[in-house]
């Protein structure tokens, strides 16, 4: 009941962005499940990105589903437009809520939106029990594997027991890590029950997206397999 699909969404931040319709296609064609949107407000992480203008253009031309990881200190003001865009998921960071209470809103809040998967994001330093209280609400919980705010930063191996925990904890929504991602650090965190993988520099950087894609999804399948989990879907 644990073991859902393996996810693999190609991070957008690492793409060409003079060309982002092209480069959401040539992620398509790579096999993408999902495409990964990094919003960023120059406040909660210090540099900026996109906004939901961008994203309404993106989602014109996708045909994945768009997962919006926004990295903004105030993720219920801008939620409507960044739903009205066209996110399929939509992950706030817990950092951002003063309180149990403010985190329930957030959720309840997108909810009422009608975003179809709702996440909830933990930096590094960022212990799973303040998450614990709402991983009854959420759809997925992302993991960040690297201090947020820029691609190509070095996996942190430390943050993978947080899979364990949140799985322990009885959570049986997605998992997905997100930070320095690619073929040699995707095995161990499969191992460590995620099922969704942000991956940026590791494939828009790669000589052949679709060659890496494919070997980093088959080196997660068979780290899950040997890692002996229950049921499916
Ligand atoms: C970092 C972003 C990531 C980033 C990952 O703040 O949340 O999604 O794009 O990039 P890589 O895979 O290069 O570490
Ligand atoms: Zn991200």
């Amino acid at each position: 009941m644990h073991m859902h699909p393996v996810r693999i969404a190609p991070s957008m931040l690492a793409s060409d962005f003079s060309r982002l319709g092209a480069e959401l296609a040539r992620a398509e064609a790579a096999g993408a499940d999902w495409h990964h949107v990094d919003v960023m407000d120059g406040h909660f992480v210090p540099n900026l990105t996109i906004g939901a203008p961008v994203l309404a253009a993106l989602h014109r031309v996708a045909r994945v589903p768009l997962d919006v990881h926004l990295m903004i200190t105030e993720p219920l003001r801008y939620a409507p437009d960044f739903a009205k865009a066209g996110a399929h998921v939509l992950t706030f960071h817990i950092e951002t809520c003063a309180n149990e209470a403010a985190a329930r809103a957030v959720v309840r809040g997108f909810r009422k939106l009608g975003i179809e998967r709702v996440g909830v994001s933990l930096n590094p330093d960022t212990e799973v029990e303040r998450v614990a209280p709402i991983l009854d609400e959420v759809d997925l919980v992302l993991v960040m594997s690297v201090f947020p705010g820029f691609g190509g930063q070095k996996f942190m191996p430390q943050v993978l027991e947080k899979g364990q925990r949140l799985r322990a904890a009885g959570f049986a929504g997605l998992l997905e890590i997100d930070g320095g991602v690619n073929r040699d650090t995707i095995a161990a965190c499969a191992g460590a029950g995620f099922d969704s993988f942000v991956m940026g520099s590791a494939l828009y950087g790669a000589a052949d997206m679709g060659l890496e894609l494919a070997h980093c999804r088959a080196r997660a399948v068979e780290a899950r397999g040997t890692s002996s989990r229950h049921g499916s879907s």
